[in-house]
């Protein structure tokens, strides 16, 4: 477990190296690091397309992570339930599309991650402040669970939950910094996991915010 000093220390040179979660599971410290431009540049074009929103989750809550999507397939969650559209429903408009960028940082983690061949075509992009925070819950809502999960994390820190297959098992906590990226899949694919709820730790760039998007093959 990290120190409070560590969650400074995210754009420090070496930041870098592997944390396994789980058999199929892993962190890639600071694996997006060189590719932060280009990414954040993709995620101004996403979001001037699709801006971010506040979803309402079927139980009648409103969600405290603001969300949008690109690629072909978009996450969305409202009073009838959790599912993938093709179109944003705040727009009628198909998804943007996924950035290069984005793309190619996904498979090469997963490739180093022990997934080769990942297709992605759907991209769940999150923005949290202090005091969001995502409960514990597994990615199904893809047809494929094949294929592994890819998560990019930029801005300020975070506390990333990995539990077990079942809601109650006991979750593991990792902080996870600007430029971190998780993959998890194979035996690892419905875990539950979450993020505990944001400190205030303005990041250096980015400020009181966190970006965090998964990169998925979601049809
Ligand atoms: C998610 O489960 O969709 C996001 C996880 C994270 O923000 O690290
Ligand atoms: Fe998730």
């Amino acid at each position: 477990m990290a120190s409070n000093l560590d969650l400074f220390g995210d754009d420090a040179p070496g930041h870098s190296g592997r944390v396994e979660l789980g058999p199929q599971s892993v962190v890639l410290r600071g694996y997006a690091l060189p590719q932060v431009n280009a990414l954040l540049s993709g995620v101004d074009a996403v979001t001037e397309v699709a801006p971010f929103r506040h979803m309402e989750t079927p139980g009648g809550y409103t969600m405290s992570v603001a969300l949008t999507n690109c690629g072909r397939l978009g996450w969305t969650s409202d009073a009838r339930g959790y599912r993938y559209t093709r179109e944003d429903p705040m727009t009628g408009q198909p998804w943007p599309d996924m950035p290069a960028a984005f793309v190619q940082l996904a498979q090469a983690a997963a490739a180093e991650a022990g997934f080769p061949d990942f297709a992605p075509d759907a991209c769940l992009v999150n923005r949290y402040e202090p005091r969001s925070r995502l409960s514990l819950h597994q990615d199904r809502n893809e047809r494929d669970y094949g294929a592994p999960i890819v998560s990019v994390s930029l801005g300020m820190p975070a506390v990333f939950l990995f539990g077990g297959d079942a809601r109650g098992d006991k979750a593991s906590r990792t902080p996870l910094f600007h430029g971190d990226v998780v993959v998890w899949g194979g035996v690892d694919r419905l875990r539950y996991h979450g993020v505990l709820p944001m400190k205030d730790l303005p990041h250096p760039r980015l400020g009181s915010r966190r970006i965090n998007f998964t990169i998925r093959k979601a049809g």
